[in-house]
């Protein structure tokens, strides 16, 4: 695959088939990911890649407790307020999220089904949650995080397989922490979603939004 096919045709997929990933193929995706960059070839990153029984039981506990109205508690925070331009584009990804599914604004039974499917992470057969060493520098594990996930994703892309990075899969991590051996020590930052895409269901198809070049690139010469 051209590499600009991959850049472009990526998108997260809200949908997956069932059908599990064989390992040599996740194995083969996480030899690309090896070659991340990251400051000073530091390499912070961590990967648990949970499938099976494992990640059935995760899901199940991840759905209950948010059935269950339990508050949201990732490791790294998430940020509570945004940019007046940035919560607008957050506000219009849900909208088109919504639409996509034909789901009314006012159907609050749709919407809670939908962050239902989102808390069993699209059905996805496999699950790759990163943690960092908890006495490295955040900010900067969280470049080499975010460009190790990117790479994940587009090598997954480049095999058929879709993604999504999900914030929810990392909000419960007790949960987490009872089915993945992640060291009291590590932080977990973040999972991505993995498996064969259902490229009929609506939301793994509507049109995406980006800003123009002009609203995010200054020139100087
Ligand atoms: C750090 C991060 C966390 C995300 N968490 C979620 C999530 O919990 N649920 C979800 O449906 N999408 C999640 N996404 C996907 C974004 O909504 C998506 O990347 C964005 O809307 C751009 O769309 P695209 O990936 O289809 O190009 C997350 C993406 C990132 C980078």
């Amino acid at each position: 695959m051209e590499l600009k096919d991959a850049i472009t045709g990526r998108r997260s997929i809200r949908k997956f088939k069932p059908d599990a990933i064989e390992k040599k193929v996740l194995t083969e995706i996480l030899e690309d990911c090896r070659w991340t960059p990251s400051w000073g070839n530091t390499q912070p990153w961590e990967l648990f890649v949970l499938t099976g029984p494992a990640l059935e039981s995760y899901r199940k506990a991840s759905k209950e407790k948010m059935e269950s109205g339990e508050i949201f508690s990732p490791e790294v925070p998430m940020p509570e307020e945004w940019p007046e331009h940035m919560k607008k584009r957050y506000a219009g990804l849900g909208r088109v999220v919504l639409t996509a599914q034909g789901i009314a604004r006012e159907d609050k039974a749709a919407r809670v089904q939908f962050y239902k499917e989102m808390h069993a992470f699209f059905g996805a057969p496999c699950l790759v949650i990163a943690a960092v060493p908890k006495d490295t520098r955040l900010e900067y594990a969280m470049l080499d995080i975010g460009l190790i996930l990117q790479t994940l994703c587009l090598a997954a892309y480049d095999r058929g397989i879709g993604s999504c990075i999900m914030a929810v899969s990392v909000g419960y991590p007790d949960l987490l922490r009872k089915v993945l051996p992640v060291p009291a020590d590590r932080r977990i930052i973040m999972g991505v979603a993995l498996g064969y895409p259902d490229t009929d269901f609506p939301l793994n198809r509507f049109p995406r939004e980006r800003a123009k070049l002009e609203d995010f690139v200054t020139w100087v010469s």
